[in-house]
Formats: structure tokens, C-alpha cells, sequence
């Protein structure tokens, strides 16, 4: 179920100092598999000092290049990233599992005007997505805001000058810096003043969706300002890539120290046995070796999404489901703890 495939590197470009792109050769065999829509992500899975760790990557290609291209920015201290920047080279092999994610645009062959706003690595799903409006909605509008601290930090400058080039009034693109004073660019954070002036900049164009990937907080201003300028929050897409930490207060009122007897479904196989009511369904499912998907274990990816089609779970925190997914018994296994005597939960059936 979790499906990993081992991919060959053809391709390692560094963007930035910080910051590299791969690209896989996918063998034809597993070509299906890899087919993706714009926004979504892979999980890269490899063992670092005998730990094995999973993290996800959005694509930053076009669906239509059948490319499986992802870029990796370097965090401080952070375990794959630094690894991925400093030890990947061509032709190393990486298990990658295949693309999925909810932060996604699909073409529709109707007009679809979109703005996004992306601040650093956050450009990477938005880039697809931006590509793929443009390829696939010939008659489409593009705004992209993109908030970097430097022209330095920027990935994928050189890709948005050449889109800007071939596409012209169809895209356009606001840049912000924090750290340096640029050009032709504004001088600061993506704000709510900064979302107020896009909007204003483009009021004569009806925008069909918004995207926003980046820190937590800009999400939240982002989303918050759009609503104030009375966008639908039906139309508001948005991905997180760090999990904020689970406030303690929500974590005691869940886990309760009762014991469920628990029924897991994945890839067709039924296995029944008890779990403290503690655990999170999936810290349950892999203390048995059950082959359960998930990545990020924070509550933002959905690779752990399963139903629970009997009983009751609650999640301690939930950034990806909304009211009607989780009325209808989704749940994210990394962070729902059973509040029931018996549960049956299936990842087959999400
Ligand atoms: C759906 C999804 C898509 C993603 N797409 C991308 C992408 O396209 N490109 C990309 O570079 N990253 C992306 N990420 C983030 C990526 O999965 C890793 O979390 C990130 O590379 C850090 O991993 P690490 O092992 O280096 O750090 P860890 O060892 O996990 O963390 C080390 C330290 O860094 C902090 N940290 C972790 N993640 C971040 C972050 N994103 N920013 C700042 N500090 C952080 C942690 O709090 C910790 O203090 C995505 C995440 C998700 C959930
Ligand atoms: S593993 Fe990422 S949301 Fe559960």
C-alpha cells in the first residue's frame, strides 16, 4: 500500500545555494503510476545514519512534460534536506512513493483564472500549477506573488522569466523580497497589504481559484485577507509543508487511557487486534508491521488518510480534511486516537 518504487536520478541542478532539483527516469513499466496532477507530491524514502526517514516533495514540473521533478531547499539542521543538498548525485537510486496530494489544479478546458502566492520552497507546487494553467487554459489568467528573502533564495527565477516571455499578459508576476531592497519588486513579506494590492492590480480579471504554499502564518494571513475581500473560502486551496506543534491541552483531551479493539484494512487485508487508546491508529497499524501509507506523521500530507467505517476516532490536530470529509468517517490515521471500544478503519476506501 505504502508503494515505493526505486527511482534512478538523471538530473541534479542546483537553483539556489540552498537549494537542488531532481528528476527520476521512470521506467515505462511504472509511467501510469506516475502520472500526477499539477500540486501534487512525492514521499523520497532512504536511510540516513540505519533511520529510515520519509519526506515529501512537491512536483515542480508540468503534468504534461511527464517529468517527475521535485527541489529540495535545504532547512537548518534538517536531516533529508541537508543530505539530499550535500550527498545526491546522478544516477543514485532514491525510493520514491507515487504522487499524491489535495492541493491540486486541474484543467478543465473553461477559463480558469488563478492568483497564487508562494513564499520560498512553497514555489514548487505553485510552479506546476502555473504551468499547467497556462498549457492547458489557453484563454487563462495568471498572477503569481512570490516572497523570497533574497533574489539569491529565489528557486526557479530563470523558469519564470522564460514562462513570462512565452505566455506575456497571460502571467503575471509579482515579486517580493524581505532582505533586500530589488527592482521592479516590492520591499517586504507577502501581508495583507500585499494581497489588498494584488487584488486592486488586477480587479478587472474574475479569479476562479486562489493557491497559497508557505509558512504557516502567511497561509493563514493570505486566506484571511482573501475572505476579507470577500473571496469564497470554497475557492481558497492552500498547503502547508512543517506541521506547527499539537497544542498539549487538545493532545490530553484525546488521548483517553482506555484500550480498542481495532480492525485495519490495507491492500485487501483485515487484521483484528487490541491498541490503547494512547496510540494514534497509525502508530497502532505499525507496531504491527501493517504496511499503513503516511509521511509526514504531523497532520499536513494525507498520505495516512483512511475511513473508519466503524466506531469513532478523534484527530488532535487536522489541516486537510474538512467538515464534510470527516462527517463522512476520513480520518488522518497520524493523529486520530480511537474514542470507541471497537474500530474498523480502511485505507482501501479514501
Ligand atoms: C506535502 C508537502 C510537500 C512538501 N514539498 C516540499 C518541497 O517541494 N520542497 C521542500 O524543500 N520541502 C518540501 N516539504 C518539506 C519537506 O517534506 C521536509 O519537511 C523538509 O525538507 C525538511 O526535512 P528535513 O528532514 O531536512 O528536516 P527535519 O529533520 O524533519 O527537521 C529539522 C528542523 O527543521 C525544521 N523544519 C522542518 N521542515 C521545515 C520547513 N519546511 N521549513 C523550515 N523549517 C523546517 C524542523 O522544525 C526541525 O527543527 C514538503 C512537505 C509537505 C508536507
Ligand atoms: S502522515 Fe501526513 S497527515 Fe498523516
Amino acid at each position: 500500500m505504502s508503494g515505493f518504487h526505486k527511482l534512478t536520478i538523471n538530473t541534479i541542478t542546483k537553483e539556489t545555494a540552498k537549494a537542488i532539483s531532481l528528476s527520476f527516469d521512470v521506467p515505462q513499466a511504472l509511467k501510469d503510476t506516475f502520472i500526477f496532477t499539477a500540486g501534487q507530491y512525492v514521499t523520497l524514502k532512504t536511510t540516513i545514519n540505519n533511520k529510515e526517514v520519509r519526506r515529501d516533495y512537491s512536483l515542480c514540473s508540468s503534468p504534461n512534460s511527464g517529468i517527475i521533478k521535485v527541489a529540495i531547499k535545504e532547512v537548518k539542521d534538517g536531516t533529508f534536506s541537508s543530505y539530499a543538498n550535500a550527498n545526491l548525485k546522478t544516477g543514485d537510486t532514491i525510493e520514491v512513493a507515487a504522487p499524491k496530494g489535495r492541493f491540486t489544479f486541474t484543467p478543465n478546458n473553461k477559463t480558469k483564472n488563478i492568483v497564487a502566492f508562494a513564499a520560498g520552497s512553497g514555489i514548487t507546487p505553485v510552479l506546476s500549477i502555473v504551468k499547467c494553467a497556462l498549457e492547458d487554459e489557453t484563454q487563462s489568467k495568471v498572477v503569481l506573488v512570490y516572497g523570497n528573502k533574497t533574489q539569491e533564495d529565489a528557486m526557479f527565477l530563470g523558469e519564470l522569466k522564460e514562462l513570462k516571455e512565452k505566455y506575456n499578459e497571460r502571467l503575471s508576476i509579482q515579486f517580493l523580497y524581505s532582505q533586500k531592497d530589488e527592482s521592479n519588486s516590492i520591499f517586504g513579506r507577502i501581508e495583507k497589504s500585499t494581497v489588498n494590492y494584488v487584488l486592486n492590480e488586477h480587479a478587472n480579471i474574475a479569479f476562479d481559484a486562489f493557491y497559497i504554499c508557505g509558512p504557516e502564518s502567511m497561509i493563514h494571513t493570505v486566506k484571511d485577507s482573501l475572505i476579507e475581500n470577500n473571496v469564497s473560502e470554497d475557492a481558497i486551496n492552500y498547503e502547508l509543508f512543517k506541521a506547527s506543534k499539537p497544542a498539549n491541552t487538545t493532545e490530553a483531551t484525546v488521548a483517553s487511557s482506555g484500550e480498542t479493539k481495532i480492525t485495519v484494512i490495507v491492500d485487501d487485508e483485515t487484521t483484528t487486534f487490541d491498541m490503547s487508546q494512547k496510540q494514534t491508529l497509525l502508530e497502532a497499524a505499525l507496531d504491527k508491521d501493517l504496511d499503513a501509507p503516511y509521511s509526514c506523521q504531523g497532520g499536513i500530507c494525507s498520505s495516512c488518510l483512511a475511513r473508519v467505517t466503524e466506531g469513532e476516532a478523534t484527530m488532535r490536530q487536522n489541516n486537510i480534511l474538512t467538515e464534510s470529509e470527516i462527517a463522512e468517517g476520513l480520518v488522518l490515521t497520524c493523529q486520530a486516537h480511537p474514542t470507541t471500544p471497537t474500530i474498523v478503519i480502511d485505507f482501501d476506501d479514501v
